[in-house]
């Protein structure tokens, strides 16, 4: 029973194991979208066929929402539990892509062979690669080396509302002694890493709503306050001129970084010019005193995500429109307190509405900042294995993104999660042409075998 033997298997079954992962990228499970309802429950059941096919006792669970994906499998040593979504992000605007988002295919680019798909980075190539490792195992040695639930959710790009109810529910059946995330990525593209922060997340959608109906902007402009010019004044006014956030109270909660953490994450050498320069950008636009790591991984963020309101056809209109909304969202720190944030927000715009203009709110998800304790053996077994596979050793790392399960394992079920993936910042996850390296997916599945087998 060799590692190496695994290894082998699984450079040789790559070709199968790219196109399994394209039969699933064909799926369109846009969870967001009511309309993608019976996509995403195929999805679901794509993986319980894959997953049965290696003898896993799998099932589609039902919740309010998307189903559930959990399997079992007996082995030795300890408890693990693999989490993975197989729900993607919607594909617009879809004339920026290259092709039929749902169409994958492998492609040559200048940078090397990547499969281009919606959802081939995240997240249905990076939970591929875990259950690839799997099947290279069992085709070896005809068992695995430790005892594995997979658990696949398939509404964490809609703010996960049935996690939290499904984990209270199943937390015997979920509690492992470690459980491992593939959802995050390499550390500037080239070195393994784990995540030890993720930042949390709030939405919040806002519709300001001032005349009873849309009117002729010279028959009543000037007169009529107009919802777009009082949508404007606030989210103008949610940054002061030093990129800090206005909202009261929002800094509650934010720690300062330590010096230790400030001091390993300098040992790091991240390329601060040539990640800006990446996306034609060169000015860091966010709080002034802070570096663009810094305000990644240990600052929170106000971001508005969409406005909409008045004509945005073609052409032109002149209308003064009843109604303008804007989705906006907060990235969490620390001890940030999502609810308190989002009461403090509804009650700051509040504030400002002149006479005849009423806002609604409409909350969508909430999340709190998670920090990853590393004591855990596995951490450091991990860590061994990953830099046995690279190039570069492997790094503890922050993440600006937020995976909302992070956190709930530790509070729910008191297992410590560990954060592993191998997506590569210019993957273009949530944007269009979404791709994952065929390296990522390769030496993915090959890392995952020596982490099995490290912490086994
Ligand atoms: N895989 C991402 C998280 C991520 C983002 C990891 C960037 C590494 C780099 C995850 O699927 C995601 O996008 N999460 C959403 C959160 C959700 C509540 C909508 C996010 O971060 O916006
Ligand atoms: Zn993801």
């Amino acid at each position: 029973m060799s590692l190496d033997a695994v290894l082998s298997r699984i450079d040789a079954d790559l070709p199968a194991a790219t196109d399994r992962l394209i039969d699933l990228l064909r799926i369109p499970s846009i969870s967001t979208d009511p309309a993608y309802k019976a996509a995403c429950d195929q999805a679901a059941d794509w993986l319980v066929a894959d997953l049965q096919s290696l003898g896993i006792q799998a099932s589609k669970r039902p919740t309010p929402g998307h189903p559930m994906v959990v399997g079992h499998i007996d082995g030795p040593g300890p408890h693990v539990l693999f989490y993975g979504h197989y729900d993607v992000q919607p594909v617009d605007p879809l004339e920026l892509w290259d092709r039929d988002p749902f169409d994958p295919r492998l492609e040559d680019t200048a940078k090397g062979r990547v499969i281009r798909g919606r959802g081939a980075s995240d997240d249905k190539g990076q939970l591929m690669t875990f259950v690839e490792a799997c099947r290279a195992w069992k085709a070896v040695n005809g068992t695995l080396p430790c005892r594995i639930t997979f658990f696949f959710e398939g509404e964490e790009e809609s703010g996960s509302p049935s996690l939290v109810p499904f984990m209270e529910q199943n937390a015997a059946e979920l509690t492992s002694d470690i459980a491992l995330i593939c959802d995050t990525g390499l550390f500037q593209s080239q070195s393994p890493a784990i995540v030890t922060m993720l930042r949390g997340l709030l939405g919040e959608e806002i519709t300001i709503t001032g005349p009873g109906k849309d009117l002729h902007s010279g028959m009543y402009g000037g007169v009529a306050m107009n919802p777009i010019r009082v949508l404007s004044r606030i989210i103008a006014g949610l940054h002061d001129d030093n990129g800090r956030i206005t909202v009261p109270g929002f800094y509650d909660g934010v720690p300062e970084l330590s010096a230790e953490l400030s001091e390993q994450w300098r040992g790091l050498g991240f390329d601060h010019a040539g990640f800006l320069g990446d996306v034609g950008l060169s000015v860091p636009a966010g709080e002034q005193d802070r570096t663009p790591l810094e305000m990644i991984w240990s600052r929170p963020t106000c971001e508005v995500n969409g406005i909409k309101g008045g004509y945005t056809g073609e052409g032109f209109k002149t209308v003064l429109p009843s109604k303008a909304s804007a989705k906006i969202s907060f990235r969490l720190v620390g001890q940030q307190d999502p609810h308190k944030i989002r009461e403090s927000f509804r009650a700051w715009v509040a504030a400002q509405l002149p006479a005849d203009c009423s806002v609604s709110f409409h909350g969508h998800g909430a999340s709190a900042a998670s920090t990853m304790a590393t004591d855990h053996p596995a951490f450091e077994a991990a860590r061994k294995a990953l830099s046995d596979e690279w190039p570069a050793s492997a790094a503890y790392v922050g993440c600006g993104g937020s995976i909302p399960i992070a956190g709930h394992f530790k509070q729910i079920l008191g297992t410590d999660a560990m954060l592993i993936g191998f997506g590569k910042d210019d993957d273009q996850i949530h944007s269009p042409n979404e791709k994952y390296d065929l390296e990522s997916f390769h030496k993915g599945i090959r890392s995952w075998a020596r982490v099995l087998d490290a912490i086994s």
